[in-house]
């Protein structure tokens, strides 16, 4: 039991390498991608209160959260314009994820949890940061289905 765990905990690491290489791989024109001076005020809000400690820079995850249902690990924000309208997206981040839920129901509770940011930010940063965070889409991407 054991040795599986510690087996799946290396192939899930190595498994987010490989993914991580390609997400890093810069776009086929070469060109620098500079972030847009009307995004800038929400990544400001997104480093200042550590969204990029679980949700990693630029919100492209990665990191570790042990017996988590979301596949062990805190999601990424890429996507969270397609999953989200603009006012749940508020309200997931106002209200947090209080308990993680468990992959494994016998397993122990999951170290990190989603904190809720209600009060934590004004309105004028709330919106910035959902602004930016919607932006976080990659551009021209097929997502195959
Ligand atoms: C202590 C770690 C931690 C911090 C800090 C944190 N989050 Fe999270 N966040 C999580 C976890 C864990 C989840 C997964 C919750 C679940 O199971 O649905 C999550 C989920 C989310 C989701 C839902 C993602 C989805 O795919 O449905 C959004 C959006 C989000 N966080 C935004 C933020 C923003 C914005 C900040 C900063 C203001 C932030 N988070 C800070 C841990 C964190």
């Amino acid at each position: 039991m054991g040795l599986i765990l510690v087996g799946s905990v290396i192939a899930t690491g190595y498994m987010d390498d490989q993914r991580r290489k390609r997400e890093d791989a810069p776009p086929a024109s070469g060109a620098v991608v500079t972030l847009s001076p009307d995004l800038q005020p929400g990544l400001k809000v997104y480093e200042e209160f550590s969204c990029a400690v679980c949700h990693g820079p630029a919100g492209k995850g990665g990191v570790h959260n042990f017996n988590a249902q979301t596949a062990q690990e805190i999601p990424a924000l890429i996507h969270v314009a397609d999953s989200y309208t603009k006012p749940d997206l508020i309200a997931k981040i106002q209200n947090g994820v209080p308990i993680e839920p468990k992959l494994n129901s016998n397993g122990p509770a999951p170290p990190l949890h989603m904190p809720g940011f209600k009060d934590l930010l004004t309105d004028a940063q709330m919106n910035d940061l959902v602004v930016y965070l919607i932006s976080l889409k990659p551009k021209g991407e097929n997502l195959g289905f």
